[in-house]
């Protein structure tokens, strides 16, 4: 071989299996069971993926991630958003979220996100007036404590604070919604003098959830029959002219050049008809192989920022969206992989590295008592067991839509049961139920067993001891 080619090849080589570096996943944690801290970075590990963004800036998670190199975006709930508008609030949460983790050894964070998505329609504009002071007293603070050009302060926000006319419906005339284009000029005015980048939560699935309208190849990367033309660019997905009317609405406000980064993008497996296994495939394999390429929209080619959403199946979240909310996972509740799929865009058809050492608890289902005689409270015990256990597999177009009645009372007993940590009492329903060793699965529908909930103490050295030999490290280097 000619030393041209060889060293093409190790450049090749060198290229394959790097996206999953770039890519970036958010680990939320609404769920009744967690996995350890440690198991999931592990997991982030054993999958080569760098970068996470959380929802908070919880102890144990950050503890967890200290010494790991992986890059974080920590975050301030919504609920806390009131309280940064107080800037000394604002610098002790930077000092207590931020600072505390700076030192070699720490945690690696890079964006701290101001709120979630927090001008969503159905919040009623509870937090139209504290966003904007919250952001600015963030970035000051990290500013002033000198982390201003590592640690960037950035809003998540949902894709429908932009939208196209509706007599002009194309990605070029993309501008900020009326009722916020003012709040989001000085916002994008902001995060530009900082050099912090604009945050967007991308959702093909949703375009097409309850809108059967929508052509449902347009949710996915691999072409459509009739692209949409804008202005002689051909659009075939909906995530890039999404995108790229995000660019034009920047541009509208003087600032197209702002840099954009995808802070939620997935596809969801269970609770919808659209929310499926296959469709999840399809999806991932799409988008994970044009992020490989560095192919970038049409409006901007290149590199894109994408935390993938999620990264664990939540059964605590709302269902308020839909009974998909709790199966955006791409691992499910146990940590285990639910599809192949393959980070580094090559699409190769392998399962990613699930979590080690999972405890389960015991072989033990709570399921319908068939020689119950008074069957008039069945219907109100099954709402009560769905009310703290996750009967959406149970809905239309999910898992276990084709259980009989019986069926269905076992599935909804069975989660209430689990969630309470198979605690025998939790298996009475007014003598409806009865526990069992038999797996009553059909290769379909998992009746499952949860996981042994993780205590907060751990094996690990708290941060504390962490902080405490840094110090001490520090001394006798000194
Ligand atoms: C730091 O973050 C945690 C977790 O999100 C939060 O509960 C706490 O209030 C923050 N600390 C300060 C001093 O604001
Ligand atoms: C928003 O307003 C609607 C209608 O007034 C109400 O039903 C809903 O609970 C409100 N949501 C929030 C988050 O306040
Ligand atoms: C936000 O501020 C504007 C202008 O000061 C005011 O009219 C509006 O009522 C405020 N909205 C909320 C939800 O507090
Ligand atoms: C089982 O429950 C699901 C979801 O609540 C419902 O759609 C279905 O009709 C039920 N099946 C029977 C046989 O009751
Ligand atoms: C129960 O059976 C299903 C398939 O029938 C299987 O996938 C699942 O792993 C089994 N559960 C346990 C806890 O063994």
């Amino acid at each position: 071989m000619e030393k041209a080619s060889i060293l093409r090849m190790v450049l090749m080589l060198g290229l394959l299996g790097l996206y999953a570096e770039g890519l970036g996943v958010n680990w939320g944690t609404q769920a009744t069971h967690k996995l350890p801290p440690e198991t999931v970075v592990q997991m982030l590990k054993d999958n080569g993926i760098q970068k996470v963004k959380l929802f908070d800036a919880d102890d144990t998670t950050m503890s967890a991630l200290a010494g790991s190199g992986i890059e974080v975006m920590v975050a301030i709930p919504n609920n806390q958003l009131a309280d940064m508008n107080d800037y000394k609030r604002a610098q002790q949460w930077v000092r207590k979220n931020v600072t505390r983790y700076n030192f070699d050894g720490g945690v690696k964070i890079k964006y701290v996100a101001v709120g979630n998505e927090p001008f969503l329609k159905s919040y009623n504009n509870s937090f139209l007036n504290i966003t904007l002071p919250a952001l600015q007293n963030i970035q000051n603070a990290i500013n002033e404590a000198g982390l201003g050009d590592a640690v960037k302060a950035t809003v998540p926000l949902n894709a429908d604070v932009y939208e196209s006319p509706v007599d002009n419906p194309l990605p070029s005339a993309g501008v900020f919604r009326p009722d916020i284009n003012g709040l989001m000029t000085q916002m994008v005015q902001f995060l530009n003098k900082n050099a912090a980048p604009f945050t967007v939560n991308i959702y093909p699935f949703l375009s097409l959830y309850g809108n059967d309208d929508f052509p449902f190849n347009y949710a996915f990367f691999d072409g459509v029959d009739k692209p949409i033309n804008d202005n002689g660019i051909q659009y075939t997905n909906v995530f890039d002219a999404n995108f790229d009317t995000l660019v034009s609405a920047l541009k509208s406000v003087g600032f197209g050049d702002t840099p954009i980064l995808v802070g939620e993008v997935g596809w969801p497996t269970e609770g919808d008809k659209s929310a499926t296994t296959g469709n999840a495939i399809r999806f991932y394999n799409g988008l994970l192989s044009r992020l490989a390429a560095n192919k970038g929209t049409p409006r901007r080619p290149g590199f894109i920022e994408v935390y993938l959403f999620g990264f664990i199946d939540e059964d605590a979240k709302s269902i308020a969206p839909g009974n998909f909310e709790r199966h955006w996972g791409i691992f499910r509740y146990d940590g285990q992989p639910k599809f192949t799929m393959d980070l580094s865009g090559q699409g190769q058809n392998k399962l990613l590295i699930g979590a080690q050492n999972v405890k389960y608890l015991d072989q033990s289902w709570c399921v319908f008592n068939p020689d119950a005689k008074d069957l008039s409270k069945l219907n109100d015990n099954i709402n009560y067991a769905c009310t703290y256990g996750d009967c959406t597999a149970l809905g239309y177009g999910s898992s276990c839509n084709n259980l009989d009645a019986n069926g269905n009372a076992s599935y909804a007993f069975n989660m209430y049961y689990q969630v309470q940590n198979q605690d025998h009492q939790a298996c009475n329903f007014q003598g409806l139920a009865k526990i069992t060793t038999e797996n009553i699965s059909s290769p379909t529908c998992n009746f499952l067993i949860q996981i042994v909930p993780s205590s907060a103490s751990s094996s690990m050295p708290s941060f504390a001891v962490l902080l405490f030999i840094a110090a001490l490290s520090m001394i006798l280097l000194a």
